[in-house]
């Protein structure tokens, strides 16, 4: 077993018969959707109900025989487990390498608790130092961002698929990704300048949205917990 599975493992902890439970996106959360599926074929967890944050773990969680609802179908989501691409001390996190941080920030955003798992990989003292800031944007006259995220100190890169065109995610948009230097030096800051630009739909920054991080070890049979603590800037 390795990292993302032992955190995958232990998030089945905090599930419960009856919850709604958010399924988050990426390879961690894969791997908990499979283990969840696995329980519930088991006969654990009777009546659960899931909402996604992608049409990939929809996908995934219909085919493993999980009853997949929509958001506005339940409104509030007891519990969402997903992955990030960086943690910090704070459980402050990027995400959205996989392309789907809009709807999962929705979906977290609408939860009771949303718990983080991940391998020891993604845990970094300032957030932006190990991987690129994405943000999504409209696809209309998308360049013309290029240069206000210059003047807010990042570098842009537009996400492209193999064949070079641009990437799109499940909303029909598009996705830069955004390289600091010297990381971010205040996400809460970077944060709301982003999201006041008319075109940008959303960032990576998940700021005070997490409670928990649960972080599997690949090495040792351990779990780590880190809470959050309070203060986004
Ligand atoms: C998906 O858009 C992301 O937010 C993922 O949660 C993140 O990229 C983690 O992915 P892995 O679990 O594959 O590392």
């Amino acid at each position: 077993m390795n990292g993302k599975q032992r955190a995958a493992k232990e998030a089945l902890k905090y599930i419960r018969e009856g919850m709604v439970v958010g399924l988050g996106t990426g390879s961690t959360s894969e791997c908990f959707i499979h283990l969840l599926a696995g329980e519930v074929k088991a006969g654990r967890f009777s009546n659960l109900r899931c909402v996604a944050t992608s049409v990939q773990s929809e996908n995934l969680a219909r085919e493993l025989g999980l009853t997949v609802i929509s958001l506005h179908e339940c409104g509030v989501v007891d519990l969402t487990i997903d992955g990030a691409d960086e943690i910090d001390p704070r459980v402050h996190l990027i995400k959205g390498l996989g392309g789907a941080l809009v709807r999962e920030k929705i979906v977290e955003q609408n939860s009771r608790r949303f718990i983080c798992i991940a391998d020891s990989s993604k845990l970094v003292q300032r957030l932006g130092t190990k991987c690129p800031l994405p943000v999504e944007v409209l696809p209309f006259a998308h360049q013309v961002h290029e240069n206000f995220f210059h003047s807010l100190g990042g570098t842009p890169r537009l996400r492209t698929r193999e064949d070079g065109s641009p990437y799109v995610t499940d909303n029909g948009n598009y996705i830069y990704q955004l390289t600091f230097p010297r990381g971010i030096a205040s996400p809460a800051d970077l944060d709301r300048k982003l999201r006041s630009r008319a075109g940008i739909v959303g960032t990576g920054l998940f700021l005070s949205l997490a409670d928990t991080a649960l972080i599997g070890s690949d090495d040792e049979e351990t779990v780590k917990v880190i809470r959050h603590r309070l203060s986004a800037s």
